[in-house]
């Protein structure tokens, strides 16, 4: 913009919009309106209102509504320089320096918004021709309402140099349909013809509803053309700048505080139709800064909800990268993954707005969570040169974030998964990786004393000592025995016979253990201590190494508390071993 924002806001409050407008318009004042027969439509009653409290003139009657700079632009078909120009000049006031270039910028853009307008206007009277018939049958395909239709000016590129001629009768001159990017020259005969013939046409917006350029669609699958074509960039267009629905989404996005960024045209407009008007897509690209940077202008977490294929699963991963540098204080942007539908259009169809709404407020992630999915998804973290990789990983993705104290965070909260991670891995391996002593032999001998001996068993249950067997055959004929033994006097045989009936096998099962035993009656108490020493022993061995695991991996704050337990473990097995050394 050729002046700055301050010099326009003054000009604002120095003009008297009340003033400027009464010289065009007859305006009689009820209360603290002012009130006028519209000059943007005819009619015979007054329903154009100007207030000079609120800076802005409205029309009940066609919606007209805008500021003095608008009011002139409108009525006198001037640029937004020129209109700035006129009140200038009207009112006495001197006019900022302003370079050629910039002059002749504002006159082209000017232009172009003129010429894609007509564009615009033509394109929608031929999608209710006898042409346009196949684009208007096709949007309704698409199950597409006219409310929508209407809304997003939806429109008909016909066969031919349609556009070509009606620009030219309209004295629009061919550099500006050039410009425009609605017209193209042929090499071959060096003529011009038509950018968008044979297309359904969507046509982009500015924030301000003015028209910038076209996305259009084909109608039956052609794999010789681009299924979409968008208009080239221009003056008045960049495709990484604008949002396909801002205009259409902008208020009702600013009053919810929500934001819903889609992938496709389609989808965008499926989303209003179903009833959330808050629906924006990016132009055919991947999201840039300055889109997300529009996005927050409505609300602080736009969620971003993109196609479920890979390519857009990897366009949500795209845009969490990109974030990242821009990302400032209470800021971001929240995933919703689809599921059971290729895209938000597809969906709706097929599920409806309760189930989308569901999907909205239940299965939305966080920019952290997905991130998180991204740097550990098919990859292991097993060796420490693993671990160290995802770790560098991590660092090397955050050291792009420029706020201090985002990054902070994240480095913080992505330690602090990673340590659960690892400690998660090392409790899973224990379940695998077989024990060092995979025979269980000191559980096998205690379960073997306890059929051999169950009259001295049960009197060593007595005392209160607690075995829990951890093989899962052995815990279960022990859990037999010992609640047996406990309320029935046995013998070697009676208990025998008691597990036989109940399905098991001790003597195939035990056969060397208890055969050991039995030849040794004098010395089966002192085996029983021994054993059950050394199953206390190998039990606080592993408590251990697991301790030594995590006295890396838990929070500093912990530390200490996980030492001290250490130091309990290392005196038991301290005790445990004098012990053994005096009963063998
Ligand atoms: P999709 O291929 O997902 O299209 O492209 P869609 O939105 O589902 O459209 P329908 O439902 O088939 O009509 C998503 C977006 O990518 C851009 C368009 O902006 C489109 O809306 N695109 C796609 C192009 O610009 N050119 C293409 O050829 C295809
Ligand atoms: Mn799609």
């Amino acid at each position: 913009m050729a002046f700055d924002k301050a010099f326009i806001e003054s000009l604002r409050d120095r003009i008297s919009i009340v003033d400027v407008i009464s010289k065009y318009v007859p305006l009689t004042r009820k209360g603290k309106e002012n009130w006028g027969c519209c000059p943007f439509h005819t009619e015979k009653t007054a329903s154009f209102s100007v207030s000079e409290e609120k800076n802005f003139y409205h029309c009940f009657g066609c919606g007209a509504h805008g500021d003095v700079i608008t009011f002139i632009m409108q009525t006198q078909h001037l640029s937004f320089i020129e209109a700035i120009e006129k009140l200038c000049h009207d009112a006495g006031i001197p006019i900022p320096a302003m370079t050629e270039e910039q002059r002749r910028r504002d006159r082209e853009s000017h232009d172009l918004y003129e010429v894609l307008k007509m564009a615009a206007d033509f394109y929608k009277e031929q999608l209710y021709s006898e042409e346009g018939k196949v684009g208007l049958d096709y949007l309704k395909s698409r199950q597409l309402s006219d409310e929508m239709i209407a809304n997003f000016h939806l429109c008909y590129a016909p066969t031919g140099n349609k556009l070509v001629q009606y620009l030219k009768s309209k004295g629009v001159s061919l550099k500006t349909a050039l410009d425009a990017g609605l017209v193209r020259m042929s090499e071959r005969t060096h003529t011009p013809y038509d950018y968008f013939r044979e297309r359904v046409l969507f046509p982009i917006t500015d924030s301000r509803g003015r028209i910038i350029a076209f996305g259009g669609r084909i109608m039956v699958k052609d794999d010789n053309l681009p299924k979409y074509l968008n208009s080239p960039e221009s003056l008045v267009f960049s495709k990484g700048r604008n949002l396909y629905g801002l205009a259409q989404a902008r208020a009702e996005a600013i009053e919810k505080k929500q934001v819903i960024a889609t992938e496709g045209y389609m989808d965008t407009i499926s989303l209003h139709q179903f009833g959330f008007k808050t629906a924006v897509a990016p132009l055919g690209t991947a999201i840039t800064e300055m889109q997300i940077e529009l996005l927050w202008k409505m609300t602080t977490e736009p969620i971003l909800c993109f196609d479920s294929d890979t390519a857009g699963r990897k366009a949500g991963i795209r845009a969490a990268l990109r974030v990242l540098p821009i990302l400032k204080p209470g800021y971001s942007l929240k995933f919703c993954l689809i599921e059971g539908a290729k895209d938000p259009d597809e969906f709706l169809h097929a599920f409806g707005h309760d189930k989308f709404q569901e999907m909205l407020d239940t299965k939305c992630i966080s920019l952290s969570d997905i991130l998180w999915m991204y740097f550990t998804s098919e990859r292991e973290v097993k060796t420490p040169e693993q671990r160290a990789g995802l770790e560098a990983d991590i660092q090397r993705e955050f050291s792009r974030i420029k706020s201090e104290s985002i990054r902070k965070f994240y480095l913080d909260e992505f330690s602090k998964r990673m340590k659960k991670q690892f400690v998660k891995i090392m409790s899973e391996k224990k379940v695998i990786v077989p024990k060092a002593n995979p025979e269980n032999s000191n559980e096998k001998m205690i379960l073997a004393f306890s059929i051999a001996y169950p009259n001295l068993f049960s009197k060593f249950l007595e005392s209160g000592k607690k075995i829990e067997l951890t093989h899962p055959v052995y815990k279960k004929i022990f859990a037999e025995v010992i609640s047996e033994v406990s309320v029935n006097p046995h013998t070697r045989e009676t208990i025998l016979r008691f597990l036989n009936e109940k399905g098991y096998n001790p003597q195939v099962l035990l056969k060397f253990e208890l055969e050991s035993l039995i030849k040794r009656p004098n010395d089966a108490s002192k085996i029983l201590d021994e054993k059950i020493l050394r199953f206390d022993l190998e039990n606080l061995n592993n408590e251990l190494k697991d301790l030594n695991v995590r006295v890396f991996n838990v929070p500093a704050d912990e530390v200490v508390k996980v030492q001290n337990q250490i130091q309990v473990v290392k005196d038991e097995i301290q005790r445990i071993t004098e012990k053994l050394e005096e009963v063998s």
